[in-house]
Formats: C-alpha cells, sequence, structure tokens
C-alpha cells in the first residue's frame, strides 16, 4: 500500500484522537482547582516542560500564578512558586503533605521505600527519621566527628597545593572531599588508598544517583517513560548498579560485626544502627540488616552531590563576582592570621563567608525543587481543591529569585543577609534550600559544617584564577542534573599558592 494511500486511510482517526480526549477528559466535579496551563491530547502539560524543570515551572508560574495544576501524560502534578504557598503546603498542610509518591525509579535503591528520603509517610518513616535526626546526625555526631572534617579539608588543601598556578577540576576535588568524609561517618572509613574500593563506590554512588534521577523522570511519564526504559536499558543498568551497592552494603555490614574488628575513634553510623538492632531502643519497628543498608544508602545518596555541588556553586560565584571574593578572602585572612589552616573553632567569626555561603544557597540550591511530596488526603488551599494523591513540586530556585521578595534577585549581593534574621533552617520561606517541616533536610547541619570548613580552607590557602583566555563575565553558568543540580561545564579554575606568612 502506497505511504499516501495509508495515512489517508489513517486521517479520519487522527482527526477523532482529540475529539476522544475531549469527550473523556474529566467532567466538572463542583470542585474547584488551581490554575492549569493549557494541554495536550494525552501528553497534558508534557510539552511545555524543558529539562531545567525549575525554569520551566518559574516561567509558566508568571502565567498561571504561584499555585498551578499540571498534567504530566494524565498525573497530576501540583507546581508550587510562591513563599506563601510553599508555607501553606510545608507548614500549615505539612501533616498532609509530608508523603512522598512510590516512584518506581528509586524503589531499588531505596530498598523498596525503606529508606527515610523517599519512604511514604507512616510509623516506619517517624521511626527512621527519629532515628536519623536523634541519633544518626544529632548535632552531638556532627560535632564528634569534626576531627573527619578537619583531616579531610586538609587532604584536599594538600592535594591542590600539589596542582598549584595549574588548571584544575575543583568541581572534582569537592566531591572527593565530601565523599570521602561521608564514607567516613558512614563507614568508619573510607577505602583511599588501601585499594580500588573507593574509586569503585564512588563510580557507584554517582551512577546511582544518575540512574535514580533518569528513572523517576521516567516514571513520571508513564507510557512514554516505560518506552524510553526499554529503549535506553535504563532498567538494566539501574538494576545492575544497585546490585553492586548492595553487595558492598552486606561487606560492610558482614565487616562491622566481625568481633576482631578494630573500632574507629568514635561510633560509625553502621556501629550505631548495629547497636540499635541489638537493643530494644528503636521504637515499634524492628531494624533488620535491610534497614540499615536503606539508611546507609540515603546518607550517600542524599548527602554526598548536595554538598559537593553546594560548596562548587559558591565558589564560582566568587570567581564571577572579584568585589565579593576580595572582600570575604580579606575577613577569613584577618582573622586567622599567620596560622596556616582555619579550624572549626574559627568558623564562628567569619560573618560574611557565612552570608556568602547562604547567597549562593539562594541563587543554586543544589534542590531547585525539593523531593518530590504527596498530598495523603483532600485538601482546600487557597481556595482550590488538591486531591488525595497528587504530587507536590515545591520551586525553591524560583522563589530564592522571586522579585517581590529579593531585590535585584538575580544579582550575588551577600550583603542583602546583613541585619537580617532569614536562615535557610525552615522557618523562611523565602529561602528554602534544606526544605522544610517533618521531611526538612535532617543533613542540614553536617552539610553546612562541611561547607563551611572547606571554604574558609580554599579563600585562606589560594588566589582563584580562570584559566587563560577566560574572563569571570563569560563564565558559564549553565545547569544540569536532574535531583541535584549542578554546574553543567564543571569547575575549572587555577589555584595560585598565597603566602600567609609574608
Ligand atoms: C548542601 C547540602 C544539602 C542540601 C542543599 C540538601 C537539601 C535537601 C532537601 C531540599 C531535602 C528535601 C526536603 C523537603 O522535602 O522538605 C533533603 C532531604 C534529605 N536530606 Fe539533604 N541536603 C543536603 C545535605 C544532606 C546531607 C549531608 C545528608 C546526610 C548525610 C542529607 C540527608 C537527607 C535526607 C536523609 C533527606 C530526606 C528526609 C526525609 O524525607 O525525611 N542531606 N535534603
Amino acid at each position: 500500500m502506497a505511504l499516501n494511500t495509508l495515512l489517508f486511510s489513517w486521517f479520519p482517526f487522527l482527526l477523532f484522537i482529540p475529539l476522544l480526549y475531549l469527550f473523556i477528559r474529566r467532567k466538572p466535579d463542583g470542585r474547584n482547582r488551581p490554575p492549569s496551563p493549557p494541554k495536550l491530547p494525552i501528553i497534558g502539560n508534557l510539552h511545555q516542560l524543558s529539562t531545567k524543570l525549575h525554569r520551566s515551572f518559574s516561567r509558566l508560574s508568571l502565567k498561571y500564578g504561584p499555585i498551578m495544576l499540571m498534567d504530566i501524560c494524565s498525573v497530576p502534578l501540583l507546581v508550587i512558586s510562591s513563599s506563601e504557598m510553599a508555607r501553606e503546603i510545608l507548614k500549615t498542610h505539612d501533616h498532609v503533605f509530608c508523603s512522598r509518591p512510590k516512584l518506581d525509579g528509586v524503589r531499588r535503591h531505596s530498598y523498596n521505600h525503606k529508606d527515610i528520603a523517599f519512604s511514604p509517610y507512616g510509623n516506619y518513616w517517624r521511626e527512621m527519621r527519629k532515628l536519623c535526626v536523634l541519633e544518626v546526625l544529632s548535632p552531638k555526631r556532627v560535632q564528634l566527628f569534626g576531627y573527619v572534617r578537619v583531616e579531610e579539608v586538609a587532604y584536599m588543601i594538600d592535594s591542590i597545593s600539589a596542582s598549584c598556578s595549574s588548571v584544575i577540576r575543583l568541581d572534582k576535588k569537592l566531591m572527593f572531599l565530601t565523599d570521602h568524609i561521608i564514607q567516613r561517618v558512614a563507614l568508619g572509613t573510607s577505602y583511599r588508598g588501601k585499594n580500588d574500593d573507593s574509586r569503585e563506590f564512588s563510580k557507584l554512588v554517582h551512577g546511582a544517583l544518575y540512574t535514580i534521577g533518569l528513572s523517576s523522570a521516567a516514571d513520571m511519564v508513564p507510557f512514554l517513560g516505560r518506552v524510553i526504559k526499554f529503549v535506553t536499558t535504563l532498567s538494566y543498568w539501574h538494576e545492575k548498579n544497585f546490585r553492586a551497592l548492595d553487595s558492598f552494603l552486606d561487606q560492610v555490614v558482614k565487616e562491622h560485626t566481625d568481633p576482631n574488628r578494630q573500632k574507629s575513634e568514635s561510633e560509625d553510623i553502621v556501629d550505631v544502627l548495629l547497636r540499635l538492632q541489638s537493643g530494644d531502643q528503636f521504637g515499634e519497628v524492628s531494624l533488620t540488616k535491610t534497614h540499615i543498608k536503606a539508611a546507609v544508602m540515603d546518607m550517600f545518596i542524599a548527602g554526598i552531590d548536595t554538598t559537593a555541588v553546594s560548596i562548587g556553586w559558591t565558589m564560582a560565584e566568587l570567581v564571577r563576582n572579584p568585589r565579593v571574593m576580595k572582600k570575604v578572602q580579606t575577613e577569613v585572612r584577618s582573622c586567622i592570621g599567620k596560622k596556616g589552616k582555619v579550624e572549626e573553632s574559627d568558623l564562628d567569626r567569619l560573618h560574611y563567608l557565612k552570608m556568602v555561603i547562604k547567597e549562593s544557597l539562594r541563587l543554586n540550591p543544589p534542590s531547585s525543587i525539593l523531593l518530590p511530596r504527596e498530598s495523603m488526603s483532600h485538601c482546600n488551599i487557597n481556595g482550590y481543591d488538591i486531591d488525595p494523591k497528587t504530587m507536590v513540586l515545591v520551586n525553591v530556585w524560583g522563589i530564592g529569585r522571586d522579585p517581590g521578595l529579593w531585590k535585584n534577585p538575580n544579582e550575588f549581593f551577600p550583603e542583602r543577609f546583613i541585619d537580617c534574621s532569614i536562615d535557610p533552617k525552615g522557618q523562611y520561606f523565602e529561602f528554602l534550600p534544606f526544605g522544610s517541616g517533618r521531611r526538612g533536610c535532617p543533613g542540614m547541619q553536617l552539610a553546612t559544617a562541611v561547607s563551611e570548613l572547606a571554604l574558609a580552607n580554599l579563600l585562606y590557602c589560594f588566589n582563584w584564577e580562570l584559566p587563560a583566555g577566560m574572563k569571570a563575565v563569560d563564565m558559564d553558568m549553565d545547569e544540569g542534573g536532574i535531583f541535584v543540580i549542578h554546574k553543567k561545564s564543571g569547575l575549572q579554575l587555577v589555584p595560585i599558592k598565597y603566602n600567609w606568612e609574608s
């Protein structure tokens, strides 16, 4: 049959599809739903989104408002773009929106949603979260692991010193730093230098983040996603990666239960979890090996990239803004003098550095959109009806750049935080880099401690230049990534050793 005959014989059916769609689309049910951008049959609003979801949502919210109901291949998606609406979701109605959708893409790596970050709201999550906040990532434990941060930052500074005056990939050094800090905090050891495990392990963790991100994005477009997963063999790689990480964690648990094992300076996270498993201190849920592996996996998946990426964005903003760079280096160097390194006890005096970090988190929150939440029951927000099981995305990036909340919002201007009580701890809904409410980030204290110490030392020990021929104004700040938004082109800089003795 000729191609045009085939097309013409199908043409009436093609016309029929939009009509069928109009017929079967949701009939008015008397409920007042949030405004929605116009949609297409089958794909809904998918065609209005780019790979930079936060930018697409910000653009659409200018027209459709701060609470917008989208339809992605028949999956309802509530997009939140203002501080007032974020407060409604994360505080006023936190009890309704504190669950997470069960995305198939994360099922494997979260041990069937048995971890903290991706498990739905319920008894199990409550107990795991309590354990995480009160034991695993408690302020006391973060403080106890101060020596790990000091040693690992010193290791990074030494390795940068060895490549002084030449171009380095600072983003990679930072990833190495956070990777080893989290490894040592969670497992009691980092495998650097002993064998090749560490490189293999980092590769697995980054692979996991990548395949989780891609699979979850694919899950949001049900049919198309399944086709994409099949064609790209994504599920295979996802599964393979999970199995390798799982057997690594099996080995770790086995080593920790070996009676002849030499204990590290402080109890690591696996030690803590095993201790709780053997006692009866862990509420109603009994801790199994799978729960322990799931909790540890979360630390890696949630903690390594976010922290490294956030330090990287701060360095990129500083190199682009020489005035701020000079001011913050003057503060650090005059506070520290000829001591040779910044110690944790010095950090409280570095007020401008803290403002620089806040300003960078405002402009470039690593989680530009909070991890997805899901409504557990019907709820009324600002007069709009929200159905149960609606997926909710809060666009933290868009809120941080809202001109109604921030003067010259795209400018990197840390001084805006002088005499300003706004902090990132989740009480100020115009600034939510760590989220808020029951699901807010439990790793915030650890992340802040690592970021401040690493940045203070990078700024104290080196002056920073761009590779020859590059100008600060030309710096490529394009974003990449799905769950964690990083600087797409990496961070290539030239460190020049600063002589603090002169
Ligand atoms: C600069 C670094 C970090 C940033 C920007 C960040 C940001 C976030 C955000 C936005 C969320 C979702 C909050 C919400 O839904 O309201 C989150 C959740 C989480 N983060 Fe972080 N995070 C960082 C570092 C860490 C670290 C170092 C750890 C642990 C080692 C960690 C562990 C977690 C966990 C376990 C969750 C899930 C909490 C839950 O669902 O109950 N994060 N983080």
